[in-house]
């Protein structure tokens, strides 16, 4: 078992490597518990669930509404938690969100902690303290920066996990390496049997890297004012292919990771060798480099994305492998480079 410490503004939140489920009591200090999870995780992993009350929302994106929230609050009430009681999330990114959201605005704020059931949450969602629900259409528009005390990942509850799921994961695992550690770049290219079969050490030491890399930024810039916009890297692009061409998140930010480091390399950060080494990567981990997308609808997109600032996108670029910088690029450049980002995908 491993584990790291990140220190925000409001405490310190412990990631646990390699911990049994068994252990979330012991993690909440003997205090009242109730979890909140989803029917799909209910159903593989409840047997293992702490006893305790559950609260159980529907599963998928629509599900991240203030309405679930305001059930979940209903039944805090009848279960008269109160702030010596505390709130676990296990599930994946969207339960997380929704249960670090309602448990940092019950009663000005529960303590609360997380068990991430897919590898995208564990290398991502569960980690950095951002909760939050959609609002009107628009993604994570009302929610808080506060920290979970805990964030057991228990690599078990990976195996039912189908493989489109897993693949979600390792894109971000990628981005992580790609941005900040080139050792876990050389990981990857080394240890892909392993890993696609989810051998917990390797699962371990490539969830500890990723999360050594996104955990060292947040603790720097936990309110993204600037530092933070680096996890962004693939997603200006990505989260626009994502809206326009329905892929999974994963997919769609694996094209933007091939978009943003052909960027890069128009600007002199990577070489050809270098771009390549990135897309053999995707490919190998069974992941689009490319797709036959609508410049117009992709640029209209990016123009109404979050990280905008006038007419500014605040691009990560990759500096190298395994380093990254953040630029403001003018939307008009974008989509006169759109081409020339898709060209040779
Ligand atoms: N997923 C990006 C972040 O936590 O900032």
């Amino acid at each position: 078992m491993r584990s790291i410490e990140l220190q925000g503004a409001g405490g310190t939140s412990l990631i646990a490597l390699g911990l049994p489920i068994s252990s979330v009591p012991d993690l909440c200090q003997g205090k009242k518990i109730a979890v909140i999870t989803d029917g799909n995780v209910y159903g593989f992993h409840g047997d293992r669930f702490p006893e305790c009350s559950t609260i159980k929302i529907g599963t998928g994106e629509k599900e991240k509404t203030l309405d679930t929230v305001h059930r979940i609050y209903e039944t805090f009430l009848s279960l008269e938690l109160d702030r010596s009681s505390f709130v676990v999330g296990i599930g994946g990114g969207i339960v997380c969100d929704i249960a670090g959201f309602a448990a940092s605005t019950y009663l000005r704020g529960l303590p609360f902690g997380f068990v991430p059931t897919t590898l995208l949450s564990q290398v991502d969602a569960s980690v950095g303290g951002k909760n939050g629900v959609n609002f009107q259409g628009y993604k994570n528009l009302i929610g808080t920066f506060n920290q979970p005390q805990f964030v057991l990942c228990d690599f078990r509850l990976l195996r039912t996990l189908p493989k489109a799921e897993v693949k979600n994961g390792l894109a971000e695992v990628i981005k992580h390496a790609l941005i900040g550690d080139r050792d876990l770049l050389s990981l990857l290219e080394k240890e892909r049997e392993n890993i696609l079969s989810l051998q917990e050490d390797t699962i371990e030491e490539i969830v500890h890297s990723s999360l050594e890399v996104k955990v060292d930024i947040v603790s720097r810039d936990e309110k993204e004012g600037g530092e933070r916009r680096k996890l962004n890297f693939g997603h200006t692009f990505g989260h626009a292919i994502e809206k326009t061409m329905g892929l999974s998140h994963g997919e769609a930010v694996s094209i933007g990771m091939v978009m943003e480091a052909r960027l890069s390399m128009s600007k002199g950060l990577l070489t050809v060798h270098d771009v390549h080494r990135i897309k053999d990567m995707l490919k190998e981990y069974g992941l689009p480099t490319a797709a036959a997308l609508d410049r117009e609808s992709v640029i209209d997109a990016v123009g109404k994305d979050k990280k905008r600032e006038n007419q500014d996108i605040h691009c990560v670029l990759l500096d190298g492998i395994g380093a990254s910088r953040i630029e403001r690029v003018k939307l008009q450049e974008l989509a006169e480079a759109f081409d020339d980002l898709c060209e040779h995908c």
